[in-house]
């Protein structure tokens, strides 16, 4: 009985000994991670509320291309480097250019590419595999093999008009068409042919692109995965689209003959036969990541275009008078754009790179600190995230006059911004500068030259743009196409 008291007190002092310990540790810990977070001089701003941040004030949608108050209100209390609390992660917000192309030019240095859990859940691995340096140099290298110069050059300006010239005059006869969604089928019905020699207007009845559709509209949805939300339906149609694309690519493993024209599958089987760099898994996600980048993006920067050019007379009418007297030095109605007079077309690309200033199709890019950084009087600490946000970058009154203003005529006296600017990061910066920059370029001017050049259009309803804080069409953009004579 006395040895049990006797081993009670023992216990009892020896918890209490603990207890005192973990306390001075936790209180040793706090101060230094208080002491460090004051050395560190974090920016100014405020984490919100427990759980939710500030999110619900930075999603909330705007109903025009201005800046987005959540960043208005703090560029005045804050300026243009503050810290938040946004999808359940502290961060940094940096709307300052000297910051955003540092951050943007450490890749794989002081920085790397980071995004949040629920898109990569979306998205798949790419985005963590590429902060390997050689894997993303691979990946980079096997891309450019489709949508490099050369192939631009010689495969997809002839492919591309020939989908805009086909696409065209099947639309001519409808009553009305969705601009964004038609003008994605097309360009996706193009992407899928070059990825994976996909007959969109026939193979399976479009099976992929109702996938895909459905990818899409659950995108931006509130990530709750229950049968019947948008988030789920989502997450299928990447299931579905994956499934599909492992299918695609076993049958053309198993394949004896070499075909012609090389496709993203074929250089794919290639990379898997022997000593592989990239695994199967990675070159899947590469492939899904690739068609969504075709269609999400450049059709929404078309349907812009369209829709600032419909909402200023004297910019369409310039850009008709360059396409019309490219088209009549043509010989033989029906021959072909050449690269020559693709290059040629000066203000068809002014206009083009002020449609995508003002479109904001990339909302933001997410970087870490792999260390910490110190940079305008603060601290960016290691593991935090930067979020950079282009659209306040191409709003900035000092730079762009009148920024709010479509003024294709303002890149006369700006000189192209070729591998992306400090003031221009519609495409990224850097080591990560979009792969698909040139293409979809060359997309949208195919796409005004064959439209402008034969037809007028005719707004049948909707048009308006809004940010959330990407660019979107809540009501579409409802046009009747009408022949030239
Ligand atoms: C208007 C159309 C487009 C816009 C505005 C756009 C924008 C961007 C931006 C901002 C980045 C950099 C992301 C970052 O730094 O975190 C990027 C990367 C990328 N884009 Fe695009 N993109 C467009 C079209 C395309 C197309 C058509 C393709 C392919 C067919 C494509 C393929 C890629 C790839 C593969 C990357 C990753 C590059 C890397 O990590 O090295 N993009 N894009």
């Amino acid at each position: 009985m006395e040895t049990d008291l006797l081993l009670a007190v023992v216990m009892c002092v020896t918890a209490l000994i603990a207890a005192w310990w973990f306390h001075l540790l936790l209180k040793w810990s706090s101060g230094g991670h208080r002491r460090r977070r004051c050395e560190l001089t974090l920016p100014p701003g405020s984490m919100g509320l427990p759980l939710l941040g500030e999110s619900l004030e930075l999603f909330a949608r705007i109903p025009s291309l201005q800046v987005v108050p959540f960043f208005k209100r703090r560029l005045e209390r804050y300026g243009p480097v503050f810290k938040t609390n946004l999808i359940g992660k502290d961060m940094i917000v940096s709307l300052d250019p000297e910051l955003n192309s540092y951050v943007l030019k450490q890749d794989n240095r002081a920085f790397q590419i980071w995004y949040p859990e629920s898109l990569k859940r979306i998205l798949g691995a790419v985005l963590e595999v590429t902060s390997s340096e050689s894997l993303h140099k691979r990946m980079r290298t096997m891309v450019l093999r489709v949508f490099g110069p050369e192939n631009l050059r010689l495969v997809l300006l002839r492919d591309v008009q020939r989908a805009a010239r086909s696409n065209l005059s099947s639309w001519a006869d409808r009553p009305s068409i969705e601009l964004k969604e038609a003008v994605s089928s097309m360009i996706f019905s193009v992407t899928s042919k070059l990825l994976i020699n996909y007959d969109a207007s026939t193979s399976s009845a479009g099976e992929l692109w109702k996938h895909y559709d459905a990818f899409t509209n659950g995108l931006m949805s509130f990530p709750v995965n229950i049968p019947g939300t948008a988030f789920y339906k989502c997450l299928k149609g990447r299931k579905n689209i994956m499934e599909a694309l492992k299918h695609m690519l076993d049958e053309r493993k198993k394949a004896a003959e070499r075909r012609e024209t090389m496709d993203f599958l074929d250089l794919v089987v290639d990379e898997l036969k022997e000593k592989p760099v990239l695994d199967e898994d990675f070159c899947l996600d590469v492939l899904f990541g690739l068609l969504f980048a075709s269609i999400h993006t450049t059709s929404t920067a078309l349907t812009a275009a369209l829709k600032f050019l419909t909402d200023n007379p004297k910019a369409l009418q310039e850009l008709a008078e360059e396409n019309e007297h490219i088209s009549k030095g043509r010989v033989g109605a029906s021959s072909e754009i050449t690269w020559e007079e693709y290059k040629s077309m000066k203000f068809t690309s002014n206009v083009i790179h002020e449609s995508l200033r003002l479109a904001n199709i990339a909302p933001m890019l997410f970087r870490k600190a792999n260390q910490d950084v110190h940079m305008k009087g603060y601290t960016i600490p290691e593991g935090w995230t930067v979020m950079i946000c282009p659209l306040e970058t191409h709003l900035n009154p000092i730079t762009y006059t009148d920024p709010n203003i479509f003024n294709p005529w303002r890149w006369k006296d700006i000189s192209e911004p070729i591998g992306g600017s400090k003031d221009f990061l519609v495409f990224g910066l850097g080591l990560r500068y979009c792969l698909g920059a040139d293409f979809a370029k060359l997309q949208i001017a195919t796409f005004l030259h064959c439209l402008i050049t034969n037809y007028r259009w005719e707004v049948v309803s909707g048009g308006d743009m809004v940010l959330s804080p990407a660019l979107s069409f809540p009501n579409g953009f409802h046009v009747k196409l009408i022949k030239k004579t």
